[in-house]
């Protein structure tokens, strides 16, 4: 099982990878994690990234598909995988094929998630995360503890440095600038499946598991 999530910033790419990868037993390789570890590591990568990332741009190509052809290098790719906020560019989708079809492997499902841009805004902007373990919290559907300590594993609970209004806004220009132009790519290859990202984050996912069971 070789699936892209593919959508807008805050369209539930991560949300809704995760829970895949629990059902599929494949992992969730998100590069904006990838990124942000690297970032709190404070690496030569991190440091470069980190740039982009609060301006709200792409990290360059080159730079994303090195990482990417890394990591499904690894041995717990070889049952498949779940590609959260990979590609984002023409030049990364056709980097991606070129790098699968030399290991004779074949995306089977990219998942476009829809969700209407003010309630993308809303759900980025009302984000908070824990700073050591990671996890999601949202201010409208998931509020964190009034002491914003982490109820897993008490770290500090954050707000992401790239989701303030102006870089959100940013960010969905650039989405629909650069990585919009690949549903059409998609297409073209048949392999696109439309899901509407709104409602619960329970419904969206038995959304995505109907059209991969039955696509
Ligand atoms: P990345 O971390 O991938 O950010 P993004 O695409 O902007 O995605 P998000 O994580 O913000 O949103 P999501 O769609 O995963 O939604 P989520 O499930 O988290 O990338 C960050 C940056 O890294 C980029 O801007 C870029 O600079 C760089 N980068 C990364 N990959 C790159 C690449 N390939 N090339 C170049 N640069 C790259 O949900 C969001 C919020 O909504 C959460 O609070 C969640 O709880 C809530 N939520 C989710 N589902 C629902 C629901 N159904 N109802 C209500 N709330 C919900």
């Amino acid at each position: 099982m070789q699936i892209i999530m593919l959508g807008a910033p805050g369209t539930g790419k991560g949300t809704q990878g995760n829970l895949l990868s629990n059902y599929f037993g494949i992992p969730n390789i998100s590069t904006g994690e990838i990124l942000r570890s690297a970032v709190k590591q404070e690496s030569p990568l991190g440091i470069k990234a980190k740039l982009y990332m609060d301006a709200g741009e792409l990290v360059p190509d080159d730079v994303m598909i090195g990482i990417i052809r890394d990591r499904l290098r690894e041995a717990d790719c070889e049952k498949g995988f779940i590609l959260d906020g990979f590609p984002r560019t023409v030049t990364q989708a056709e980097a991606l094929d070129h790098l699968l079809s030399g290991e004779k492997i074949d995306i089977e499902h990219v998942i476009a998630l829809e969700v209407a841009e003010n309630a993308l805004v809303m759900r980025l902007t009302s984000r908070r995360v824990c700073s050591v373990c990671g996890k999601d919290y949202n201010m409208l559907s998931d509020p964190p503890p009034g002491d914003m300590k982490c109820r897993m594993c008490g770290g500090e609970i954050i707000q992401r440095s790239d989701d303030n209004e102006t870089t959100v806004t940013k960010r969905l220009a650039v989405y629909e600038e650069k990585t919009a132009p690949l549903k059409e790519y998609y297409e073209r290859q048949s392999k696109l499946r439309h899901v509407i990202g709104a409602g619960s984050v329970e419904e969206v996912q038995d959304r995505i598991r109907e059209i991969l069971h039955t696509s």
